[in-house]
């Protein structure tokens, strides 16, 4: 059984006894062990968002919805993630920074997880997000400290060079996701 205030309170307390993503990750990785549980303790995903569940200096924890095929540009996060999947689908493409052009990064690696992985990224990590599949994939993600308040990098979609983060872009993406969304599941509705 999964209850939201409860696996708060293991992460609050994970992260206060160990400054590392380690315990933190521990506490969603068993979660995760059933994420059928965690999918009826969060409820169903119904639409693409990204859902403040915890919030303090040292620690942010996100219900991040992804709409199908959405994409995330390359960002960093300046502090360690744990993210886990309980719904659905998520791959990460990893980047890393060209020494010889500094504004830019080339692709690295990448990490498909499957319902139920759940990984840690160190705090230099710059990686980008996509949903790769026809539904809406459901992931919890930890963050060792102050989400948003953080002075952050994305990397162009295009050019792959670096400008600060744009929060308000970011919001955007979320609500442009929503409306195609809704879109999609009319023109389905329409079709039956
Ligand atoms: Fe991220």
């Amino acid at each position: 059984m999964f209850e939201t205030a409860q696996f708060i309170a293991d992460c609050r307390a994970a992260s206060a006894a160990d400054p590392t993503h380690k315990a933190v990750r521990e506490v969603l990785a068993r979660a995760l062990s059933e994420p059928a549980a965690v999918l009826r303790g969060l409820g169903e995903p119904e639409r693409p968002e990204s859902r403040k569940l915890f919030h303090s200096d040292a620690l942010t924890i996100l219900n991040v919805v992804w709409a199908p095929g959405m994409m995330v540009m390359p960002h960093d996060h300046r502090m360690w993630a744990v993210i886990g999947v309980y719904s659905g689908r998520e791959d990460n493409i990893f980047w890393r920074r060209i020494p010889s052009t500094p504004n830019k990064v080339e692709a690295a690696g990448a990490k498909a997880l499957c319902e139920g992985d759940a990984v840690a990224f160190d705090s230099d990590i710059i990686h980008s997000v996509i949903n790769p599949i026809d539904r809406l994939t459901g992931a919890i993600h930890i963050y060792g400290g102050d989400f948003f308040a953080a002075e952050r990098s994305e990397w162009d979609s295009l050019t792959l060079h670096e400008h600060p983060l744009d929060r308000e872009q970011r919001r955007r993406l979320f609500e442009e996701a929503n409306a195609r969304y809704e879109a999609s599941q009319r023109h389905l509705a329409g079709l039956r």
